[in-house]
């Protein structure tokens, strides 16, 4: 099993918070102290936003930076996640639930848009970046955030896995927006992970596929494995 777009599968991952919580975890910005979620709140203070929405916003921890870097800025938050929305609503964000293929707004309601590490997992991803394109605003921005081929790849060979090829990627992520935006602009960020022993390493494979956790081998100390992420910022 591997984590992809599998709308049962998705629904069973993002159920509660546990699997995520223990992915994010492990996650340390590039040698040069850079991280996707700083890129990605740079890029969009850049573009002024009065009207935000996120989606796929997990447990909200991004809207409420959000929020508190742009205090004028209305932004609305979702997810297809009940218990997601309900953790974003505790934070004191405006969340509700929502699918990306059928935003419950109007056209042009917004002048960015913002999907992080969500886009992998669309059941259909043109149709998602459609509604994205539908409501935000003629000249709004997106900005997305994905991991790429290369991301964990080491762990997951170790483990006995093979690399995760997913249908929005560093590689092939440009090209999908490209089909909605006139102009997509990308940023490639070399971010690590970090497992203090080989059980933190295990629990992160388990998170997704309990095959991998019983194949990694042993290995004594802490280990770092290089990620590959890209922010992509579309008008
Ligand atoms: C990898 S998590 C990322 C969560 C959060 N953006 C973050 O960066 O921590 C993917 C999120 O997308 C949500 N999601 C998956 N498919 C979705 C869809 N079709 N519409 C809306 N949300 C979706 C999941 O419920 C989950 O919260």
């Amino acid at each position: 099993m591997t984590l992809g777009n599998d709308p049962q599968m998705v629904r069973e991952q993002y159920a509660d918070e546990s699997r995520l919580t223990t992915r994010s975890s492990v996650w340390r910005p590039t040698v040069d102290g850079r991280t996707p979620q700083d890129v990605a709140a740079v890029a969009i203070a850049a573009a002024r936003p009065t009207h935000l929405l996120e989606v796929g916003c997990g447990t909200g921890a991004f809207a409420e930076r959000l929020i508190a870097e742009n205090p004028t800025c209305s932004i609305v938050a979702t997810d297809q996640s009940a218990r997601f929305v309900e953790l974003t609503a505790a934070r004191g964000v405006h969340a509700q639930v929502a699918d990306i293929m059928d935003l419950p707004f109007p056209d042009a309601s917004f002048d960015v848009v913002v999907a992080m590490w969500m886009l992998y997992h669309v059941p259909d991803l043109d149709r998602g970046v459609a509604e994205v394109r539908r409501v935000l605003r003629p000249g709004g921005t997106f900005v997305a955030v994905t991991n790429g081929d290369d991301h964990l790849a080491e762990l997951l060979i170790e483990a006995g896995g093979q690399p995760l090829v997913t249908q929005f990627s560093t590689e092939n992520g440009a090209a999908a927006l490209s089909r909605h935006f006139d102009d997509v602009h990308q940023t490639d960020l070399a971010t690590r992970a970090v497992f203090p022993d080989h059980a933190s390493a295990c629990a992160y494979l388990a998170t997704f596929d309990e095959s991998l956790a019983a194949n990694l081998p042993p290995f004594e100390g802490d280990r770092e494995y290089a990620g590959a992420t890209s922010v992509f910022v579309a008008r």
